[in-house]
């Protein structure tokens, strides 16, 4: 039987609205959350992503302001433009959107954003919090992962969790979001042994490594959980015929290479969705509960730094918002 497919979107749209809610009462209680995005230069990828965070912000009532250096920006400009934003109250979140150009020096950066405005999660300080399981501000991709089992109804505790790809990002606050939840954590990377052997072992089998198709149906237990967190252009036609030509279901997509003359794809193979008992698409799975969660830990930013300020309680509302910190 073919794998249930996850639906990002409808899921991704739950939690928005569920943040809107809660904006439109610490609005209304005199706070308006503030997301501060920096886009460096011109990198065609970052551009649509940076587009779908503000047009979030639109979305949800959160207030949003784009700063864009040019591509020639050095790590001191940067860092004044952090300094700044790090300073103004009403700038809950601040997110620099990666990849920077090559000149700067990007640990830099990212150490300079204050960590109680730290909506990526990257921060060493909120690295720790969610090792130690405090609160803190939690990567918005594997914490849309996280929200994503729990609304699908995939139970986390005492099950098999492999995580593929080890990378500050994704890979590594993925395996602790797991092991907080209870799950039994592997995580495999490029000297892995064996690797679909080790997958084959997973109840939730999570892939993040950024090759397209490379989880194939021997890395997966018939009835897994299969999370597809690549996002991989591919443009060679051989390629693309080795994933999609003939697939049942696979006309759409064939349509689109055969027009534009490539298409997005995670980082697991179609055939998956022959063995898998769920399986996220892409597009259309993990990538917008991302940006949902970006939204989420911008409001939880505000709340944990400037609550206080409310001239009504915080939270009355948010009991159905999405919770981005240690899973329980
Ligand atoms: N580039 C790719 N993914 C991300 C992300 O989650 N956050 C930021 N800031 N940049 C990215």
């Amino acid at each position: 039987m073919a794998a249930t497919v996850l639906d990002g979107v409808k899921i991704s749209n739950a939690i928005k609205a569920e943040v809107a809610a809660e904006v439109a009462t610490l609005t209304v209680g005199g706070l308006r959350p503030g997301l501060a995005v920096v886009l460096v230069g011109h990198n065609p990828a970052s551009e649509v992503y940076v587009r779908n965070k503000v047009k979030s912000c639109e979305q949800t009532g959160i207030y949003s302001e784009k700063h864009t250096p040019a591509d020639t920006a050095t790590t001191e400009d940067l860092l004044a433009l952090i300094a700044d934003l790090n300073h103004r109250d009403e700038i809950d979140g601040i997110l620099v959107q990666l990849p920077l150009p090559k000149q700067v020096d990007s640990q830099k950066v990212l150490l300079a954003v204050d960590p109680a405005k730290d909506v990526d999660g990257f921060h060493p300080m909120n690295v720790g919090y969610l090792s130690t399981q405090r609160p803190g501000l939690v990567a918005c991709t594997p914490a849309g992962v996280m929200e994503m089992l729990k609304r699908c109804g995939i139970a986390t505790s005492g099950a098999e969790a492999v995580v593929i790809g080890r990378s500050d990002i994704v890979g590594k606050p993925m395996a602790m979001l797991l092991t907080n939840a209870n799950a039994t954590v592997t995580i495999c990377h490029s000297r892995t042994k064996d690797l679909p052997g080790v997958c084959r072992r997973a109840d939730i089998l999570v892939a993040a490594i950024g090759k397209a198709g490379m989880v194939t149906r021997d890395f997966v237990k018939p009835g897994a959980a299969v999370i597809d967190v690549g996002m991989n252009r591919v443009t060679d036609a051989a390629e693309f015929a080795s994933f999609w030509k003939g697939r049942q279901g696979s006309e759409k997509r064939e349509a689109e290479f055969a027009a534009k003359g490539s298409t997005l794809m995670g980082d697991v193979a179609p055939e998956v969705a022959e063995v898998a008992g769920a399986l996220t698409p892409v597009p259309g799975g993990v990538g917008p509960l991302t940006v949902a969660m970006l939204m989420s830990n911008t409001v939880k930013a505000m709340k944990m730094r400037r609550g206080n300020k409310l001239a009504t309680p915080a939270g009355t509302a948010s009991s159905g918002t999405a919770s981005s910190g240690t899973a329980d």
